[in-house]
């Protein structure tokens, strides 16, 4: 079991003048929920989620010697000075698990594969990817990671980011937060999913209905905070640790209806949890209800697997099955453009 300790660094740097690196990370998207925290990004419950392919964040970093550490930040060529500020507050948070970070000065420049406005949080693959170019220096400046360590160390210091982000590491399915079925499972870091998937959970597609486009009106770093003193924290972290057990199993053994009745519970738990938060607040619009209605009429006359998920906003995660996708596809296609602002979706899916 490792602990925080196996994240110090206090490697011998060989401090090159200047140097660039870059990396991609990609988005992911939960089916058991990750919502409230405590100290230090340690999950209040342990969660699993899809790495998607096509929703991605490029980024590069320049870093050059400095008296002092600065950090520019340019996305898609503009300058973000508030986005700078937090990185620099990250960066000087992390120092004790990258000594070398306070001697350089950086310029990061990066770019989503998803538009800006589109309301997809770029957080968890913004986070990924420079945690993958902070190893990437490590690795310049002579750092050795043992080969699952590089990937652990990614996860441990994006975690610090944006705790969600900690999952996107990997391809595939993740799991974040201790788990007694999950033996490598960690509260600091996030592993892949250990057992064999069912082919039905191989390549599952998901749809993004864009229902909302442009910012959100309420952070997750308020919403986790607003379950410090919410009447029904308790139930749910222990209703999220049953239900991973419960994902574990229909994940093997192939139940899509399983899959989707978990899969949309734990959606409409996350936004219940938000109703009954104090101050309360919905991040749901009239579309999200009126698609999600459409979505179960769809199921009941057809039988097909389509199923949603939702983040913390108010856009849809249309989740189903690689085998279905045509006919699917064009049902969203005809029938649930029409809840979307601009007619925008994204067309994703996870690959192993
Ligand atoms: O990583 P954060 O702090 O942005 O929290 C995100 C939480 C959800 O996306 C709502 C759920 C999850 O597990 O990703």
């Amino acid at each position: 079991m490792m602990t925080e300790q196996n994240f110090i660094s206090e490697f011998p740097y060989n401090f090159v003048e200047k140097g660039e690196v870059q990396a991609q990370c990609s988005s992911n998207i939960a089916l058991v929920k990750y919502w409230g925290k405590y100290a230090n990004q340690i999950p209040a419950n342990p969660s699993i989620s899809y790495t998607l392919t096509n929703s991605c964040t490029q980024t590069s970093i320049q870093f050059e010697k400095a008296e002092k550490m600065s950090v520019k930040v340019f996305l898609d060529e503009v300058l973000q000075e508030k986005f700078a500020e937090k990185i620099e507050k990250y960066f000087n948070s992390i120092q004790k698990y990258l000594p070398f970070i306070t001697q350089y000065q950086y310029v990061i420049r990066t770019h989503n594969s998803f538009p800006h406005s589109s309301g997809i949080a770029s957080s968890a693959s913004g986070f990924g990817a420079i945690a993958l170019c902070l190893i990437e220096i490590a690795e310049q400046l002579g750092e050795v990671f043992p080969s699952e360590m590089k990937k652990r160390k990614a996860s441990f210091l994006a975690r610090l980011g944006s705790g969600s982000a900690c999952r996107s590491l990997y391809g595939g399915l993740a799991v974040w937060g201790k788990h007694e079925k999950i033996h490598e499972s960690s509260d600091l870091y996030a592993v892949p999913f250990p057992f064999e998937i069912h082919e039905n959970f191989k390549k599952i597609q998901d749809t993004v209905l864009l229902i909302h486009e442009g910012e959100k009106k309420v952070s997750s770093t308020v919403g986790h905070k607003l379950l410090e003193n919410h009447p029904y924290a308790q139930v749910r972290f222990a209703e999220a640790y049953k239900n991973l057990a419960s994902m574990i199993d229909i994940l093997r053994s192939g139940d899509l209806e399983a899959f989707g009745q978990l899969v949309e519970h734990e959606a409409l738990t996350l936004h219940a949890m938000m109703l009954t938060s104090t101050p309360a607040f919905i991040l749901m619009k009239p579309m999200t209800v009126a698609a999600i209605e459409k979505i179960w009429n769809y199921r009941k006359l057809t039988g097909q697997p389509l199923y949603f998920t939702l983040d913390a906003g108010a856009n849809i995660h249309l989740l189903y099955p690689e085998k279905d996708k045509n006919v699917i596809f064009n049902f969203i296609k005809n029938d649930l453009l029409k809840y979307t602002e601009n007619g925008d979706y994204i067309r994703d899916e996870s690959r192993l």
